[in-house]
């Protein structure tokens, strides 16, 4: 076994041009797997470190890759097996070998999941094949879940939408909910995903679209429709709210632009965003400035599509070292 100094960073699905230009000195790729590691001159014992720049395109991260060479399919999965339990497959070339390692290997959690839940606390590692004998994993990844991939028990009938997957999956990994009673604005929530997912909760919401909220969601208990142009809604205007939330369809920026008058307010306690890339591109620049507001963690969800997703907590901007 060789550990490798670096990361391997497994695009978001659909998003491998953004990750690869995101990380344009990576050394290998293997399908959608962007490896940015060396490996250790054969006995040495240099502490050289590769920097591991963030990248926002991913679905998980590889953190501590190493090389592996076995000579049976079971001896490969005893090696892991020692390090530890959950192994996601990422096949690529020798898919079937790729299958029989991945079987010799103890089962995954694969089930659909009922919202909510405690994120998995076990590490949850990857590998794949670069060769016959020669086997790339890591024994920690950093989604919890097998290749960053999972999904949840759906509601057919309730929500109008199935956007609310993506706030659920943002709350989830905000490891807090809004609690019954907290006042919540949903900008751009028509036809009424995530108001459905909020008010299920027992939150009150507002929400605030230039389209019709579908007839069911109006009719919850707690919710309150405005048709507005959510951005020229001001702050002052809405007054304190627990958690504001929006899904508008727009230009990062001028998401910014709104999201900056409720943050030199400070009415808003807690914020979850998609930010919307427009075209073909990634607007790096404006991705950036939400992620160095504090207390921000700035995301691709398994669940997001051609955006990602910020979240600003009152609990992280208070303690940001948490
Ligand atoms: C992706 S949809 C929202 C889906 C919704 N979150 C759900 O769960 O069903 C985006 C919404 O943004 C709305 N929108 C776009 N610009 C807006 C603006 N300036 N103000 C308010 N709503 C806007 C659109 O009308 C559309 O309904």
């Amino acid at each position: 076994m060789r550990y490798l100094h670096g990361v391997a960073y497994l695009a978001a699905r659909g998003f491998l041009q953004h990750l690869l230009d995101e990380l344009p000195d990576y050394n290998r790729l293997d399908g959608e797997l962007v490896s940015r590691w060396k490996e250790e001159p054969s006995g040495g014992t240099s502490t050289e470190t590769i920097q591991a720049p963030h990248a926002y395109w991913t679905r998980t991260v590889w953190l501590e890759p190493f090389l592996m060479e076995f000579d049976s399919i079971s001896k490969a999965a005893k090696g892991m097996r020692a390090m530890q339990r959950n192994w996601a497959p990422y096949p690529t070339i020798l898919q079937r070998r790729t299958a029989l390692i991945a079987e010799a290997l103890p089962p995954l959690p694969l089930k659909a999941k009922a919202f909510p839940f405690g994120l998995p606390k076990s590490p949850m590692g990857g590998f794949t094949l670069l060769g016959e004998n020669l086997l790339l994993g890591s024994a920690l990844c950093s989604s919890p879940f097998p290749n960053g991939e999972f999904s949840f028990v759906e509601d057919k009938l309730g929500p109008p939408s199935r956007a609310y997957r993506k706030l659920w999956e943002a709350l989830l990994l905000a490891q807090t909910l809004p609690n019954p009673g907290d006042f919540c604005l949903d900008a751009g929530a028509s036809p009424g995903g995530w108001t459905w997912a909020l008010a299920k909760l027992g939150a009150k919401v507002l929400a605030v679209d230039r389209a019709a909220l579908d007839p069911s969601i109006l009719a919850m208990p707690g919710v309150e429709y405005l048709r507005h142009d959510a951005f020229t809604l001001k702050p002052a205007e809405c007054g304190a709210v627990d958690w504001l939330c929006s899904d508008v369809i727009c230009y990062p920026r001028a998401l910014y632009e709104w999201i900056s008058l409720w943050l030199e307010s400070g009415l808003a306690q807690n914020y979850i965003c998609t930010i919307k890339m427009q075209g073909p591109s990634f607007d790096r620049e404006t991705t950036e400035l939400f992620a160095r507001i504090p207390g921000s963690k700035v995301l691709h969800l398994w669940h997001n599509r051609h955006e990602l997703t910020w979240i600003n907590l009152k609990s992280w901007r208070d303690a940001p070292e948490a």
